[in-house]
C-alpha cells in the first residue's frame, strides 16, 4: 500500500484543510505514515502569513532531494497558502524542481486527478485564483471526505477568505473573498457530528463575526449560534477567530446567554497604539478596544480573552509600544500570541519607508513576552483551588485530560469510561500552561 507523510503548518483553517487532504488521500488507497522517508508521497501544507515557516519549507524541501534521488518515484508535493502568491509560485518552481505535485488552496477537491497525473510522471501545477460556487453559492467543500484529527471535537468551517486587508497581512491574497457557508449545510454537518459522537465544535473563520453578511439571506454570526446551540447532543461550542471592529452587543448577548457556548473569545488586538492601529486598517482604536473588552467581561464574567499582537510594524515608536505593553498590562489577556512583524511583499505595510530594524522587534517582543508570560502566569494560578467543568478528551499514560470551558487543558485521574463526558474538576495544582486536578463530579 502507498503511504503519504503530509506536514501542516499554519492555522486551524490549515489544520482543517489537511483533515480533508487526508480524507482524500485515504479515499486514494493511500496510509498515512509519520515517515518522510518511507513515503510515496510527501506534501506540505504551506502557510505565508510570515516569512520563517515559509522559509522552512524550502529548506525542508531541499533535504528531500536526496530521498527523490534515491526514490524516483517519489512525489513531492506543495499546497497551502505559499502556493497562491504568484511570486511565491514561480519561486518554488525554479528553485525547488523536484517538487512535483504544486496546488492551492482553492482545488484541494481535484487532489487525486492532480496527484493520479503526478504518478504517471508529470510535473502537475494547479492554482485556482477562486474558489468554485455553484448558482447557490455552494462550493466543493460541501462534499469531501474527511479525516478528523480527533472523535470528539471538530472543526467545522463557517466562513471561508477574507477582505478585511489589514495592511500587513496577506491573507486575503490567497485566500479569496470572504464566503460563508449555508446555515442549513453548517447544521446538518454539525448534527451529523453529533450523530457520530462528537461532543464539541469549533466554528473556524478568518473573521468569524462577519458570517452571513455575504449572504443573500436573512442571517448572522449569532444566530447561528443560537441555531447550533439547539442540536441536541452537541455539548460544546468554540469559535474563531473574532475580529473587534465586527464584535456587535448581540454576539456579546449571545455569549452570555447560549450555555453551549465556551466563555472563550480569541479577540486579536495586534497593537496597543491607536496610530499604529490606524496604520494596519483595523477599524477601531484603543479605546474602542478596551471598552469591548470592558463589555465582553461585564456580560460574561469569568470569560478567557485570548489575543494576538505583532511588535514592530512599520513606524512604530518605542511610544506606541509602550502603548502596547500598557494595554496587555490593563486587559489581563488570559494568554497572547505574539509576532514579529514580517513584511509580506504584495501588501500595503510592506511598502511603508520606516520599517523597524530587526534587533528592535526583536527587543521588544522579548519584553512583551516577558510581560504576558508573568500575567498568564498569575491568571493559571489563580485557578488554583476553583472547581471547572471539564470535557474529557483524551487520555495519556498518567490518566484522563480535558479543557476547561476557558480552554485550559486540565490532567486528572479517573477511568477512560468518562471519555466524552463532562466532568467537575478541582484545579489542585497549575503549571506553566497545564493544570492538574481531581474529579469532583462524578465521583471519580
Ligand atoms: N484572521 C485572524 C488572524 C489571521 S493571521 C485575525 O484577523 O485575527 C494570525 C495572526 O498572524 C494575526 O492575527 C497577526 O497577529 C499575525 N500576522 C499576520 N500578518 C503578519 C505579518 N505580516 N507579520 C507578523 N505577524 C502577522
Ligand atoms: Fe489578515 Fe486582517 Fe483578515 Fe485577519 S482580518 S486574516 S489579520 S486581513
Ligand atoms: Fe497561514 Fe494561510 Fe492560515 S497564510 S495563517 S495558513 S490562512
Amino acid at each position: 500500500m502507498k503511504k503519504f507523510y503530509l506536514r501542516t503548518m499554519g492555522c486551524q483553517m490549515n489544520d482543517h484543510d489537511s483533515e480533508v487532504i487526508r480524507g482524500l488521500l485515504l479515499s486514494q488507497g493511500y496510509d498515512e505514515t509519520e515517515e518522510a522517508e518511507e513515503a510515496d508521497l510527501i506534501l506540505y501544507n504551506t502557510c505565508c502569513v510570515r516569512e520563517n515557516p515559509e522559509r522552512k519549507v524550502y529548506g525542508n524541501m531541499m533535504n528531500y532531494k536526496r530521498l527523490k534521488e534515491a526514490r524516483p518515484n517519489l512525489i513531492i508535493g506543495i499546497c497551502g497558502c505559499m502556493t497562491q502568491q504568484k511570486e511565491e509560485l514561480q519561486n518554488i518552481l525554479a528553485q525547488l524542481p523536484h517538487v512535483d505535485l504544486v496546488f492551492g488552496t482553492h482545488n484541494i477537491h481535484r487532489l487525486p486527478e492532480l496527484l493520479a497525473r503526478a504518478e504517471g510522471g508529470e510535473r502537475v501545477v494547479e492554482v485556482w485564483d477562486e474558489a468554485p460556487y455553484d448558482e447557490e453559492g455552494q462550493d466543493f467543500r460541501e462534499s469531501l471526505p474527511v479525516e478528523r484529527g480527533h472523535r470528539l471535537k471538530a472543526f467545522v468551517n463557517i466562513i471561508y477568505g477574507c477582505t478585511n486587508f489589514c495592511t500587513y497581512c496577506i491573507v486575503p491574497y490567497v485566500r479569496g473573498k470572504e464566503h460563508s457557508r449555508l446555515p442549513e449545510s453548517i447544521i446538518a454537518e454539525v448534527s451529523g457530528l453529533v450523530e457520530a459522537g462528537y461532543k464539541e465544535v469549533t466554528l473556524l473563520g478568518q473573521n468569524v463575526n462577519a458570517y452571513g453578511k455575504d449572504l443573500s439571506i436573512d442571517t448572522s454570526f449569532s444566530r447561528l449560534l443560537a441555531e447550533l446551540n439547539a442540536i441536541e447532543g452537541l455539548q460544546r461550542i468554540r469559535f474563531t477567530t473574532s475580529h473587534p471592529r465586527d464584535m456587535g452587543p448581540d454576539l456579546i448577548n449571545a455569549l452570555a446567554s447560549l450555555e453551549k457556548v465556551c466563555e472563550h473569545l480569541h479577540l486579536p488586538v495586534q497593537a496597543g497604539s491607536s496610530t499604529v492601529l490606524r496604520r494596519m486598517n483595523r477599524g477601531y482604536t484603543r479605546e474602542s478596544y478596551l471598552e469591548l473588552v470592558r463589555q465582553v467581561r461585564q456580560a460574561v464574567p469569568g470569560i478567557a480573552i485570548t489575543t494576538d499582537i505583532i511588535v514592530g510594524f512599520p513606524g512604530e515608536t518605542e511610544e506606541d509600544f509602550a502603548e502596547t505593553l500598557s494595554l496587555v498590562e490593563e486587559v489581563r489577556f488570559d494568554s497572547a500570541f505574539t509576532f514579529i512583524y514580517s513584511p509580506r511583499e504584495g501588501t500595503p505595510a510592506a511598502r511603508l519607508p520606516d520599517q523597524v530594524p530587526e534587533e528592535i522587534k526583536k527587543e521588544r517582543i522579548y519584553r512583551l513576552i516577558e510581560l504576558q508570560n508573568r500575567i498568564s502566569s498569575e491568571y493559571i494560578q489563580s485557578m488554583v483551588g476553583t472547581h471547572q467543568e471539564v470535557l474529557v478528551e483524551s487520555t495519556d499514560d498518567q490518566g484522563l485530560v480535558g479543557r476547561t470551558r476557558t480552554n485550559r487543558q486540565v490532567h486528572f485521574a479517573g477511568s477512560e469510561q468518562l471519555l466524552g463526558e463532562l466532568v467537575t474538576v478541582e484545579i489542585t495544582e497549575a503549571g506553566t500552561w497545564t493544570l492538574r486536578g481531581k474529579i469532583v463530579q462524578p465521583q471519580g
